[in-house]
């Protein structure tokens, strides 16, 4: 574990920020980046978090009823809900005519199948495109923070791996097309294609890595715990950049048998996870007995997630 990079300081001095939360579905990703967002706007920054969650609820965390992508919350905080149709919309009109280059020269298909199956067929390739619209809101400097609050881990993970994945396949890919009977005319465009994907997967790779700081959101039941050691060791893999671990629900009060089981049923999860991973900042937070929606919640989790750097 020694080998992952760890940020010790939540605001970096020089640059936009990107923070990332992640962890299983129903531990608070949304809400930790709700109120992280609502941290950064609250600075004057200009903040917006984006969703990546195929249900998204920022919207809903934030008491919003208007549907424009971006949507205001309030000054210097927007929120945009990235579905997969917009996605989609959004890869086809940056990529698809590229990538339709490249299939219609090998096979006989017509724009909206090939679309239909890009979008079943290679789900990665609209993985990438999301992070490639992350990646591209960044350059383009307007937000200087960006919270992205992602899907479950599992669909999180994979996005993450796409386009190490794609990279590796695009390497191979050159020496298949070589083999293909396809004249000089139409074989130099696929290459130049291919060869400008593969930059872009290693673009996006680098790019996760230097300006994405991981934020692990966990709960202090079993299944969750386990899942922690896989997410770990995907992220020193990939050298990706862990800030902090997030333990959230934790019961603090004891005042009635249900609550004292409850609190000791947890504190050997919290042990445990204290216990290995001594080496990263870990938060606590606490279970609260009503639902977390609207500013004046959200401010609750804010002040504990930034308690110390007030
Ligand atoms: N510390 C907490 N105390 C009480 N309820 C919480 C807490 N954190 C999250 N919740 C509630 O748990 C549910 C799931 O949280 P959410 O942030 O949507 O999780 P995720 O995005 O990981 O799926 C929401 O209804 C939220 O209000
Ligand atoms: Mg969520």
């Amino acid at each position: 574990m020694d080998k992952l990079i760890i940020l010790d300081k939540l605001v970096s001095s020089n640059g936009n920020t990107i923070t990332m939360f992640t962890g299983k579905g129903g531990v608070g990703k949304t809400t930790c980046a709700a109120a992280t967002a609502h941290h950064y706007a609250s600075l004057e920054k200009e903040t917006i978090a984006i969703s990546t969650d195929a249900t998204p609820s920022l919207s809903h965390l934030f008491e919003l009823t208007r549907k424009e992508k971006p949507a205001k919350v309030k000054d210097f905080l927007s929120i945009h809900e990235l579905g997969m149709n917009e996605v989609m919309e959004m890869w086809d009109k940056k990529f698809g005519a590229e990538v339709y280059a490249v299939f219609s020269s090998l096979v006989s298909i017509d724009y909206s199948k090939f679309l239909e199956f890009m979008t079943s067929v290679l789900p990665g390739l609209s993985d990438e495109f999301m992070l490639d619209y992350i990646k591209e809101l960044n350059e383009k400097g307007e937000y200087e923070n960006i919270i992205w609050d992602t899907a479950p881990l599992g669909q999180t993970l994979s996005l993450l791996e796409t386009p190490a994945l794609l990279r590796k396949h695009l390497r191979m890919a050159p020496r298949i097309y070589s083999k293909l009977r396809l004249g000089h005319k139409s074989k130099k465009p696929i290459m130049d294609i291919l060869m400008h994907w593969e930059e872009a997967s290693a673009e996006i790779m680098d790019f996760i890595r230097e300006r994405v700081r991981f934020n692990i959101v966990t709960i202090p039941e079993a299944l969750a715990v386990e899942q922690l050691a896989d997410t770990f060791h995907k992220l020193y893999e990939y050298g990706f950049t862990l800030q902090q671990l997030i333990i959230n629900n934790v019961v603090k009060r004891k005042d009635s048998d249900f609550l004292m089981a409850k609190v000791e049923q947890q504190k050997s999860y919290i042990e445990t996870i204290h216990d290995s991973y001594s080496n990263i900042k870990i938060v606590e937070l606490p279970m609260f007995p009503y639902e977390l929606k609207g500013l004046e919640r959200l401010k609750e989790i804010e002040n504990i997630l930034f308690k110390n750097t007030r």
